[in-house]
């Protein structure tokens, strides 16, 4: 079984080796990833690649190879015919994008078309050696660097790659947003404080909450980045520059401040009705708070920000108190 393993361990080197050729091949791949504002270096950094526009360009490569099929459908890169008659490639004319683990070893792959077309991003299924809620991307190049403070984490391939294209060496990506209790615990081997920086759409916040969830649970120091609407940290970074995008990072929100963020967001403060929701809410939210100092300079931020009375907020939250006392 171990032996298996390393074969498919082998096999997907190979693969990342040839897609990477092909891109070098390629001149409308290259030129996407250009035009996304990746340069040579850290395309290779990556080891993107292209993936051929045939059905059998990676099949046959590793046929003269000497390679099985079989092995090569049992790393996730062909798919079974529907009569169950032979193979064919998986990944076909798109950008490659490598998932490399924690040991160096490339373990699956996503592939991203090069127009409109879906679905945008296929990615390699579940096999021997890859497990999706396993990986964190991008985490193999974080984990090299010393004295790492802190690990932002985004959603997307691109989001990581070009935050690391700016500079912004400790990006990892979850990819999508399932964030699990394993990515959380491979997170805290390397770093205490945890930044995310997901997408701003609707999934991208619930999952940023669900995200800021487990990896409290772990016992990370979670902190939030709200990007503005309809913006994820690569186009952000491109539109707005470096600076802007280090600014959103000091300026990020712990998980306290991100919930009544949400809730502002949710309630009309105008409207009694409004008011009262936001008493009982930011008080639930408080209640989870230790430190009695803590909770006050909460307090005195918010009745100041909504002109609410501070002694409303108080007696709101010690009803809370007592009701579970
Ligand atoms: N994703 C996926 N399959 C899809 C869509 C998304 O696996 N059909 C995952 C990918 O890991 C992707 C991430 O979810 O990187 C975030 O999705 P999305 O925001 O839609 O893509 P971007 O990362 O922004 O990709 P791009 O900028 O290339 O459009
Ligand atoms: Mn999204
Ligand atoms: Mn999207
Ligand atoms: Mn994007
Ligand atoms: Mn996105």
């Amino acid at each position: 079984k171990a032996k298996k393993k390393q074969l498919l361990i082998n096999i997907s080197r190979e693969a990342a080796r040839f897609f990477y050729k092909n891109l070098n091949k390629n001149p409308q791949a290259m030129k996407y990833l250009y035009n996304r504002g990746l340069s040579r270096d850290i395309i290779r950094r990556f080891g993107l690649g292209y993936s051929l526009n045939s059905w059998e360009g990676l099949k046959n490569f590793m046929a003269a190879k000497g390679i099985d099929p079989e092995y090569l459908y049992s790393a996730g890169l062909l798919v079974k015919r529907n009569n169950n008659e032979g193979y064919y490639d998986r990944f076909r004319n798109r950008i490659m994008f490598p998932i490399i683990d924690l040991k160096g070893n490339v373990i699956a792959f996503g592939g991203r078309v090069m127009d409109d077309s879906k679905p945008k991003y296929l990615n390699s299924p579940d096999t021997p050696i890859y497990n999706k809620g396993h990986n964190i991307y991008a985490l193999n190049l974080v984990k090299q660097i010393k004295d790492l403070k802190n690990i932002i984490v985004v959603e997307g391939y691109m989001d990581a790659i070009s935050l690391h294209q700016y500079g912004i060496n400790n990006a990892v990506a979850s990819l999508g947003t399932a964030f699990t209790e394993q990515q959380a615990k491979l997170l805290k081997r390397y770093a205490d404080e945890i930044i995310i920086a997901y997408d701003s759409d609707v999934a991208g916040q619930t999952a940023t909450l669900r995200g800021l969830a487990i990896l409290e649970k772990e016992g990370c120091n979670v902190k939030v980045i709200r990007l503005p609407k309809g913006k994820d940290p690569d186009e952000y970074i491109r539109k707005e520059g470096l600076d802007a995008f280090k600014n959103l990072v000091e300026n990020s929100m712990s998980l306290v401040e991100y919930k009544i963020h949400n809730l502002k967001q949710n309630i009309n403060i105008q409207e009694i009705e409004g008011r009262v929701k936001f008493v009982k809410q930011l008080a639930t939210i408080l209640n989870t708070i230790d430190s009695p100092a803590e909770v006050d300079a909460y307090i005195k931020k918010y009745s100041r920000e909504m002109q609410i009375n501070e002694a409303a907020i108080y007696d709101e939250l010690n009803r809370i108190k007592k009701r579970h006392t």
